[in-house]
């Protein structure tokens, strides 16, 4: 087991975040107990409920299940969360526990942050992407018909407990979509600014074939790993003011990606390796990065056997990346590589981008 925790200096709020194998049943065990003599509320993706509702013991008058998919990621969705809270009375002491991937986490934080101006709320995300990325910083929405996510709140969990066993069940390409956030994090470890040396992407390197197998132990250790950076950052830049930018890395273009192909064609994650693909050949037309760390981040890169997406017509993209809800006025923001494991923020123009991918 691993103890990790979060400081958020603005809210004083302690969150601490628990990796562990053990079995759900003392999962349920550890969740109710913070929980204590409050009542709360369990919001369930469908999927994990159909597997592991019975192994996590929560009353079942308590449970909320929510439809796979993102586009359940609604305010209609989040209203009927609110209003089974409100059915079951809970007051402000009281919990909502989220129990899924990313649309699970996301759509429970902003109802457990809207629902009488603020709840607890407690994540137990069962997805790599859920268990290294959305579940830990406080970052909650939904969606609307003007684009995915943009309206949330940051707020923080009282407590994240990450268990490994529900990424056994985890279907491969879901699996592959977390591992691309992970291989994120290899690329921007020396930003994150965290006291620990992991040369994640040496560590990732090494372990691939373990990863690929999803041996426990060294899951276990990829996520404290990737956890302990994105703690690092979001202490020090909670509502992305700055440093919290360099979790972008490779976002850019994977957006624009995502929004040309409606959200269905590709993943996040593989959206994402893309998106680093991208950067670290700007940076390398730019004269910014040396062939041979471009090279490092292709083997990595091919290790990890991504989905390969094709290369899209530049300008749609920059279109794209334009009506991006992070674009600026004066430039698209992207994280380029600098270094082994290191990333500065570069704002282009057009005529730039197009000068190097036109
Ligand atoms: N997923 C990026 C962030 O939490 O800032």
């Amino acid at each position: 087991m691993q103890n990790l925790s979060v400081k958020i200096g603005s809210t004083e709020k302690n969150c601490p975040i628990v990796i562990d194998n053990c079995e759900l049943s003392a999962l349920s065990e550890d969740v109710l107990k913070v929980v204590g003599k409050n009542n709360c509320l369990a919001v369930f993706s469908e999927k994990v409920f159909k597997l592991y509702g019975n192994f996590l013991k929560f009353p079942k008058e308590r449970i909320f299940i929510l439809k796979d998919g993102e586009k359940e990621k609604t305010f209609k969705t989040c209203q009927k969360i609110l209003d089974k809270a409100l059915k079951l009375k809970l007051t402000r002491k009281d919990y909502i526990i989220a129990v899924g991937g990313g649309v699970c986490g996301d759509i429970a934080g902003f109802a457990a942050s809207i629902y009488m101006r603020g709840i607890h709320l407690i994540q137990i995300p069962t997805t790599l992407l859920a268990c290294v990325d959305s579940s830990v910083g406080g970052k909650t929405g939904v969606d609307t018909k003007f684009g995915k996510n943009l309206i949330g709140s940051f707020y923080q969990p009282d407590c994240v407990f990450i268990n490994t066993n529900f990424l056994k069940t985890l279907d491969e390409r879901q699996f592959k979509t977390g591992l691309g956030e992970v291989v994120k994090y290899a690329f921007i470890e020396k930003n994150c600014g965290c006291d620990e040396d992991f040369n994640l992407i040496n560590y990732l390197s090494l372990n691939s074939e373990k990863i690929l197998a999803r041996n426990s132990k060294i899951l276990e250790e990829l996520i404290r790993i990737c956890v302990s950076l994105k703690i690092s950052v979001v202490e020090k830049d909670e509502h992305e003011g700055g440093l919290r930018k360099i979790l972008n890395f490779g976002h850019t273009y994977a957006h624009a990606v995502e929004k040309l192909t409606n959200y269905k064609k590709y993943t996040h994650g593989e959206a994402v390796v893309k998106g680093i693909e991208f950067v670290f050949q700007f940076a390398y037309k730019r004269g910014e990065i040396l062939e041979s760390y471009k090279y490092v981040a292709e083997d990595l890169i091919k290790k990890y056997n991504f989905k390969k997406i094709p290369d899209f017509n530049i300008k749609k993209i920059i279109s794209a990346m334009k009506l991006d809800k992070k674009a600026e006025s004066d430039g698209i923001v992207f994280i380029l590589p600098t270094d082994c494991g290191s990333v500065r923020e570069l704002k282009a123009v057009d005529n730039e981008i197009l000068k190097y991918f036109g």
